[in-house]
């Protein structure tokens, strides 16, 4: 029998980039999509696989964009979509999620990321039995102990402890619903948990701007807005002072060690019911990635620190501006911890996957593509 997936979030980065996996593998793809009729997510798919230069793929007998949300029961798919896709699946991707808006009580980043997994649960229990969950976390789930992020689920009574966002504490939550729904019901599952994700190793292709291409979008954005409100005068100086430790490592990785990593764990049987840290052994620091950012777009003037004194010199409107779109991020220019990654260790091997080094050039690389595509949109406005 043919295997078949059904994927939800496949319109976003990392799932669209493990869709193509998917369809490369010979899988034939249910896309949950919100608004299906309205979008075709075929050109994405065909661009993301000319990109990585696989053969052409036949999505017409194996690609299928199916209406739903996860918000809503049964996924919000059609009676007839429901069944189709029961009777057929054998493996599950969940990427669906919500970050934006990350901010106490925000009820939306709850109900996709823990309301949309119990739907998807309970989804599951009308499929075939031997159908496998694989859950997409984010490694800043781990509960931390010493500074390191464990392997490990959260305890439930040190859920709700993030105070970075809303997004971290719904995304363990939902870990930990994964796990017991489907002990009890002896459902088999994984749960990844990648790290910071950027483009793609070769090309630095990505899509859409979450993780570092917000960053990289934000400061973007920033020069473009200078650039008309003081016109020819001005001179790339961004003049902007940012809340950050510079020598903060930070785990970042492209989104094909990612994709790679996950499909060798999902495809072994030893790791059933398992979670695993998908992260780097080496860490760049903050300093060269706000570099790298700085050196694509031509700027300069950022200053990393967490020392400015915004009492003696208030921030400008650019700062204030560039503060907002990096409201969810802030957080994460402060604390970093050690990730634990040795489950994940013990069944891929560094010798054959090795960790990626976050080079300035594979930088550069990820920048030129995410420049282009935010030019290609600014002209198209
Ligand atoms: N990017 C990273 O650096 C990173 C790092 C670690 C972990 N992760 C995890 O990887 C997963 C994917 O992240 P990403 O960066 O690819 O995010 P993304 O580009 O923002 O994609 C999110 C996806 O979820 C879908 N979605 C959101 N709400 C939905 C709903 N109510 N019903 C159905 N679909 C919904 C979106 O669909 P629409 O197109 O309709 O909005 C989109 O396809 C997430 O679970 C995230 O926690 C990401």
């Amino acid at each position: 029998m043919k295997r078949t997936a059904f994927v939800t979030g496949a319109t976003g980065f990392l799932g669209a980039f493990f869709t193509v996996h998917l369809l490369q593998q010979g899988f034939r793809v249910y896309a949950l999509v919100r608004n299906a009729s309205e979008r075709s997510l075929s050109p994405v798919i065909n661009q993301i696989n000319h990109q990585l230069s696989g053969p052409a793929l036949n999505l017409s007998d194996n690609f299928f964009c199916v209406d739903g949300d996860v918000r809503i029961a049964n996924c919000g798919l059609s009676d007839g979509d429901a069944t189709r896709i029961a009777g057929e699946v054998t493996d599950v991707w969940h990427f669906a999620a919500a970050f934006e808006g990350s901010g106490n009580g925000d009820n939306s980043v709850f109900e996709t990321n823990v309301g949309g997994t119990d739907n998807l649960l309970n989804f599951l229990l009308t499929c075939q039995t031997s159908v496998r969950l694989n859950y997409v976390s984010t490694a800043y789930a781990s509960p931390v102990v010493d500074g390191i992020a464990w392997e490990d689920l959260a305890a439930s009574e040190s859920l709700n402890r993030s105070e970075k966002n809303v997004y971290e504490n719904t995304k363990a939550e939902a870990e930990r619903r994964v796990s017991e729904f489907c002990d009890k019901r002896e459902l088999e599952y994984r749960i990844f948990r990648p790290p910071i994700v950027a483009g793609e190793s070769g090309s630095g292709s990505s899509l859409g701007y979450t993780g570092y291409q917000g960053v990289f979008r934000a400061l973007y954005l920033l020069k473009r807005r200078l650039e008309i409100n003081i016109g020819e005068d001005f001179d790339n100086d961004l003049r902007l002072r940012v809340i950050a430790n510079p020598a903060l490592p930070v785990n970042v990785v492209p989104v094909d060690f990612v994709v790679n990593s996950m499909w060798r764990l999902a495809e072994s049987v030893r790791t059933a019911n398992g979670l695993f840290n998908i992260t780097s052994r080496s860490a760049v620091n903050l300093d060269a990635l706000f570099k790298a950012a700085s050196q694509s777009l031509g700027v300069f003037g950022i200053s990393l620190s967490t020392k400015h004194d915004f009492d003696a010199e208030p921030l400008t409107m650019a700062e204030r501006l560039f503060r907002r779109r990096m409201k969810f991020q802030e957080p994460y220019f402060l604390t970093s911890n050690q990730f634990d990654s040795s489950k994940f260790r013990d069944h891929v091997a560094e010798s054959d996957l090795p960790s990626p080094a976050c080079e300035p050039e594979y930088l550069a690389r990820c920048n030129k593509y995410c420049l282009e595509a935010m030019e290609l949109e600014f002209m198209a406005t």
